[in-house]
């Protein structure tokens, strides 16, 4: 495994208003942290309604997108890409179901969220939606390349 080379894939993640309100920001970064994946981009702020309808563009006639709306302009949210091997499928499986009552224990929303509305968290769902996605969210210049000097995070 140590032979194979870096994948630097990346992935979105959005810490959401209600996340940020019950100061659990630091709880989801230390997850990311711990599982050894490299924090490459990171900002707090507001956002607003033209980037959440790009953000969400396929989600704009279902019901729940003026609550979701409302929801995520609640207040500010942290906006992160993190990076490393496999990142977007673990990333997605650490978040856990959408529906947090399906979530599994141990899992971000298992762990910290009751219902569908108040998630705590997004992760993008391929690579091609994280690229997009952070697209969104982050100039490229804001995305920062940087290395550990740690063997133990190299793959
Ligand atoms: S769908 O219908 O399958 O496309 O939707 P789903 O994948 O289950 O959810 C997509 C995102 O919508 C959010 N969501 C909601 N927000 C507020 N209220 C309600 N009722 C609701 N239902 C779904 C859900 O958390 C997903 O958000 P992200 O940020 O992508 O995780």
């Amino acid at each position: 495994l140590s032979r194979a080379p870096p994948l630097r894939e990346q992935t979105l993640v959005l810490v959401k208003p209600d996340a940020v309100q019950r100061r659990l920001v630091g709880d989801v970064i230390g997850r990311f942290e711990r599982r050894g994946f490299k924090l490459v981009a990171m900002k707090l702020l507001q956002a607003d309604r033209s980037l959440l309808d790009r953000h969400y563009q396929h989600l704009q006639q279902k019901p729940f997108y003026p609550a979701l709306l409302a929801y995520m302009t609640s207040g500010p949210l942290v906006a992160m890409v993190w990076e490393g091997y496999n990142v977007v499928r673990s990333t997605r499986a650490m978040v856990g179901d959408t529906d947090s009552a399906q979530a599994a224990a141990g899992t971000i929303r298992g762990d910290l969220s009751m219902h569908v509305s108040r998630n705590v968290v997004h992760a993008s769902d391929s690579v091609e939606t994280a690229s997009r996605e952070i697209g969104f969210w982050f100039q490229q210049n804001e995305l920062v390349a940087w290395e550990s000097g740690d063997s133990q995070y190299t793959y």
